[in-house]
């Protein structure tokens, strides 16, 4: 497993330069995936320290081995959601910088075996932390109502309707097992003409994947404690690869920007409100980049530095 563990990473050396590294800093790098951002990281570090997080076992297992060169690093198992207790229990005050890369990595994508992708046939998991609810149990157990919900929040699926109905018509014949059977279902659900536009069954399979992994009930919140565990000076980085993501960071970025917040017929500031953070313009990749990882399309660099 081990040599076909890859990563393409999007952004990458904007990203790198977005953290303004010294060498002497404390970094956590939420999503360390495949180790290319935290290889990058320690390489630039002398007495500093990096904590590498990552909620896949499969990534933890190679990330051990490829970071092994750096003593700098640490790797954590865990869900970055938990960073302030992660970073509480390595005895760790404050960090001068923290990425986080969200979304699945080109392995989880790419592995058949877990279940992610509409592009091979196998059991339909999802599941980047390898427990809990998978993707079967989401399609096979939840009501019409809650998958149409989820399909049209987490997926921006305008289909969501028929597709959901679809899914509860079929899992009443046989359980819905595999990822090609559910792609399937998408596919005889949706309308001609709207099966043209791009792969049918994108949509719905991000919000399955979104909803099995718990990405975004929690995200903005994770985001704040990012921000909080920075020590002066320092930045907090996060990549997202949709726009639900981007809004719910940006909306947690735009507030640690603005400064008093007193009525404009006020005379002088009573709020006493100073900004927090220096909130950076939004970084998309390069023309190059897009021509050359479609994963980038969407793609969204923010960074906010606290002041
Ligand atoms: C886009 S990849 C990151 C790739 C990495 N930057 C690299 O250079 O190889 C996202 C990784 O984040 C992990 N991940 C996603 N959400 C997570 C979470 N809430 N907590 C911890 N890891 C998470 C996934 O398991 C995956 O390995
Ligand atoms: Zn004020």
């Amino acid at each position: 497993m081990n040599a076909s563990f890859h990563h393409i990473p999007v952004l990458f050396n904007e990203t790198i330069d977005s953290l303004n590294i010294k060498p002497d800093g404390i970094y956590v790098d939420c999503t360390s995936g495949g180790g290319g951002h935290s290889s990058a990281i320690a390489r630039r570090l002398t007495t500093g320290r990096l904590i590498s997080i990552d909620r896949d076992p499969q990534a933890i297992a190679v990330l051990k081995e490829r970071l092994s060169e750096f003593e700098c690093v640490t790797v954590v198992h865990d869900n970055f959601f938990n960073i302030k207790n992660i970073l509480a229990s390595l005895g760790i005050n404050g960090v001068d910088g923290v990425l986080a890369d969200l979304g699945v990595s080109s392995h989880q994508l790419d592995e058949p075996s877990r279940g992610f992708s509409f592009h091979h046939d196998a059991p339909l998991d999802m599941r980047m932390s390898i427990e809990g609810m998978s993707a079967a149990d989401v399609v096979n157990n939840l009501s019409q109502r809650e998958l149409q919900r989820i399909i049209f929040d987490y997926g921006e699926e305008k289909f969501a309707p028929s597709i959901s109905k679809a899914i509860v018509k079929a899992r009443e014949q046989k359980a819905i097992e595999t990822t090609f059977e559910l792609s399937e279902i998408i596919k005889s659900a949706m309308p001609a003409a709207a099966r043209r536009d791009g792969h049918p069954a994108r949509k719905t399979f991000q919000a399955i994947r979104i909803y099995v992994n718990g990405e975004l009930d929690g995200l903005g919140d994770a985001v704040g404690d990012m921000f909080e565990c920075l020590n002066k000076g320092g930045r907090v980085s996060v990549i997202t690869f949709h726009s639900l993501e981007d809004r719910i960071v940006k909306q947690q970025f735009a507030p640690l920007a603005k400064g008093c917040t007193c009525p404009k017929n006020f005379p002088v500031c009573v709020c006493g409100k100073k900004p927090e953070a220096k909130v950076f313009k939004a970084v998309a990749p390069a023309e190059k980049e897009l021509g050359e990882n479609s994963r980038s399309r969407s793609a969204r660099l923010r960074t906010a530095e606290k002041l």
